[in-house]
């Protein structure tokens, strides 16, 4: 009895003395393991007395019990140590530097707006902003896009709550007619913002991209106006002169209305881009409908004006030579890391 009481002693003496889980390993192992304390006991039994073998047995467990108990306690100690040394400040040199934070970078559609705000400021352009949620009247009848239009489809559009006519909006162009109700004619606008459709997706086709509309009015406002402003455009974004074509076009709200295609930049013959025909589809783009203009509360006999509707997702597409317009509101990060 004894024996064993001294046997435990000299274990909790030992384990109180370890001073890392390597030294509680070994005492464990020399205790409690195959060739260990406990075992030796366990194996002297059958030599005992037969009165004495019971006692014995409870003693030799109990003593493995403790041990192992004993080392239980010592290790939440250590750990508990190791812990407040950290907290302390242990092992912090104040001196290193500091870690890097990570650096994001613009989003291409981001640069490309930018670019096209500084270019169309400096022509005296305000650049406008209008609501992601439209209202129907905005984004549809006062741009004369009448009730049974196409565009008005379940199809082509997310009608947020028809009742009150709320729908996200499926083009830039109704911050045209806002724009009249709030500014003081004449005046020149653009509004590059996210635009809406409810199709289905493939590479050329997302439900979510980017417009850029563009409105000046004024007096005497004609095409050649806006030819001019176009090729300001193109030399802005392709960095030189582009010959450019007018294709007949029909959107409601403009009067006439064209297609403005733009010699290919990337060829002269003819190349994928351009699918071999040299020329690009850049925007279309008329004279403001009279409609519109009085739904924006203008006198149509006085006013006048163009408009334009870029493609902004497109255009960011053909400036990066991106295939999939699904990157751009893809949020991966190998894509983005490209910019
Ligand atoms: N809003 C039209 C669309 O998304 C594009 C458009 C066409 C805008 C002609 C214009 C324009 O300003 O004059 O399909």
């Amino acid at each position: 009895m004894t024996d064993i009481q001294t046997l435990a002693e000299k274990a909790r003496a030992e384990v109180a003395a370890a001073a890392d889980e390597e030294a509680l390993k070994a005492i464990e192992r020399a205790y409690t393991g195959k060739d260990g304390v406990v075992a030796g006991l366990l194996a002297a039994i059958p030599t005992l007395d037969p009165s004495e073998r019971r006692a014995a047995g409870i003693a030799a467990n109990g003593l493995k019990q403790t041990v192992l108990e004993a080392i239980g306690s010592r290790r939440e100690e250590l750990a508990a140590g190791a812990l407040a040394a950290r907290r302390s400040g242990e092992g912090f040199d104040p001196t290193l530097p500091a870690p890097r934070p990570s650096r994001g970078s613009l989003h291409p559609l981001t640069r490309v707006t930018r670019e096209l705000e500084d270019l169309f400021a400096s022509m005296g352009y305000e650049v406008l902003d209008g609501p992601e949620v439209e209202l129907g009247h905005y984004n549809f009848e006062a741009l004369n896009i009448p009730a049974d239009h196409p565009a008005r489809d379940s199809q082509d559009t997310f009608f947020i709550d028809p009742e009150a006519h709320l729908v996200l909006r499926t083009h830039t162009s109704p911050v045209q007619v806002r724009a009249m109700e709030r500014l003081e004619p004449p005046f020149r606008a653009i509004a590059p913002g996210k635009v809406f459709r409810q199709e289905s997706t493939d590479a050329s086709h997302d439900h979510t991209f980017y417009q850029m509309e563009g409105l000046v009015i004024g007096e005497d406002i004609s095409v050649a106006h806006l030819i001019g402003a176009m090729k300001t455009l193109l030399r802005g974004i392709f960095g030189r002169e582009l010959e450019v074509r007018l294709r007949p076009g029909y959107f409601p709200f403009v009067e006439p209305g064209f297609e403005l295609d733009a010699r290919c930049p990337f060829c002269e013959e003819g190349c994928s881009v351009c699918k071999r025909t040299t020329w690009i589809e850049l925007l279309p783009c008329g004279l403001v409908h009279p409609a519109v203009l009085r739904a924006g509360g203008l006198d149509p006999e006085r006013w006048s004006g163009f408009a334009f509707g870029l493609g902004l997702s497109r255009l960011v597409m053909l400036r990066y030579g991106i295939d999939d317009v699904r990157h751009l509101m893809g949020g991966d990060l190998r894509f983005l890391e490209q910019f």
